[in-house]
């Protein structure tokens, strides 16, 4: 049984997925250790306290720069022995001494398909708003591994999602989540936990189930 970390910065709705997931049996080979947030009055905090799950705030406020406040992030990270980081909505970038500490064992969900509309300056509705304004007929959600390189690292798993007639950014947020993210990302986390993700270089293979 993996130890999965999800880190949070706000409503926490990727981390409600994680946790029905869990409820459902989609997620069997993982239990949700620690969620841990970088804003104190994150509404995925009272989402883990409903579900019984332990939390933490590293508030990045609190630390003089980047690095002192990734070394807080990995400390705590290791003092719950997290085998699985899940980053659900959250809203820094930390230091390498994260990717470091966890090659090939940080999962992101980026609301896009990625390699169009990521990248530094690419989060929450500002990549919706591009979609919309680059007039693209389809758009979706990729879960891939964290690397030193902004949305970069290895693809894991991608689905799509139509753009419509009358789509605002608000609207298109809300179809890319609930048809792609909160799918794709407990299946990416359980395939992981089950250690049925193995990458080489930039190419994920999904190992088929072992039947004992
Ligand atoms: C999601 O759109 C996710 O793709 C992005 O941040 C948002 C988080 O939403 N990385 P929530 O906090 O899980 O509701």
């Amino acid at each position: 049984m993996k130890n999965i970390a999800v880190l949070v910065s706000g409503g926490g709705t990727n981390l409600q997925a994680l946790i029905d997931a869990v409820s459902a049996g989609v997620i069997t080979h993982g239990r949700i250790a620690l969620v841990l947030s970088s804003n104190p009055d994150a509404f995925a905090l009272q989402r883990a306290e409903r579900a019984g799950i332990e939390s933490a705030v590293v508030c990045h406020t609190d630390f003089f720069d980047r690095g002192d406040f990734t070394h807080a992030v990995v400390e705590k990270l290791r003092e719950y022995d997290i085998d699985l980081c899940v980053l659900a909505g959250f809203m820094y970038i930390l230091s390498p001494e994260f990717t470091k500490a966890f090659p090939n064992a940080i999962i992101n969900i980026h609301p896009a398909l990625i390699p169009s509309f990521c990248g530094d300056g690419f989060y929450g509705l500002r990549v919706h708003r591009a979609v919309l304004e680059r007039g693209v007929k389809l758009t979706g959600a990729t879960a891939h591994f964290v690397n030193e390189i902004t949305d970069g690292g290895p693809i894991i798993m991608q689905k799509s999602v139509a753009v419509e007639e009358g789509d605002t950014p608000e609207l298109l947020q809300r179809r890319v989540m609930e048809q792609a993210e909160w799918d794709i990302l407990p299946r990416s986390v359980e395939l992981f936990c089950a250690g049925r993700l193995a990458a080489d270089g930039n190419i994920v293979h999904i190992l088929p189930e072992d039947k004992k």
